[in-house]
């Protein structure tokens, strides 16, 4: 199981504290760091781009976007079909998102949360399976179905 991840510079402390606890608590998923790769100010839909696309690529890859606000990065990568990108902000939203969206790809707010309070998102949103009901499919189709050019 692959996990893609990126930030920008808002991002990019909590990133590596994520990176350290996927690799710790979440040892299964083999996580690539997309970078940036030191704390310089960079342009969001750029990072937001390369994971994207991974995610787009493969069914069974999943990625992570981290921003100051998680806003950006989740209106970049939602521009790809087959992205389905939740900026969650609370576990619940984090669960659901799994749920009944079938996310692929999680964002996060580094100024908006504590990091505390952003593992706890990861946590629950790696442990949740998508529940496969029949209406949760029919509607994820059809976000694909009537994407708009
Ligand atoms: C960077 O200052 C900030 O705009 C960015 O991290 C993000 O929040 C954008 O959505």
């Amino acid at each position: 199981m692959e996990l893609v991840i990126a930030s920008d510079h808002a991002g990019f402390e909590l990133k590596a504290e994520i990176i350290e606890h996927l690799n710790t608590n979440h040892a299964a998923w083999q996580v690539t760091d997309m970078g940036p790769f030191d704390d310089k100010s960079v342009d969001y839909p750029i990072y937001a781009h390369m994971v994207a696309r991974s995610v787009a690529a493969d069914d069974t890859t999943h990625g992570i976007l981290i921003c100051g606000s998680g806003l950006g990065m989740s209106m970049m990568a939602n521009r790809f079909l087959g992205v389905r990108a939740a900026l969650c902000t609370t576990p619940e939203m984090a669960a659901l998102s799994r749920q009944h969206n079938r996310a692929n790809l999680l964002c996060l707010g580094a100024r908006i949360l504590s990091s505390e309070e952003n593992r706890k998102i990861v946590d629950k949103w790696m442990e949740t399976e998508f529940s496969a009901d029949p209406r949760h499919l029919r509607r994820i189709d059809l976000m694909d179905l009537l994407i708009t050019r």
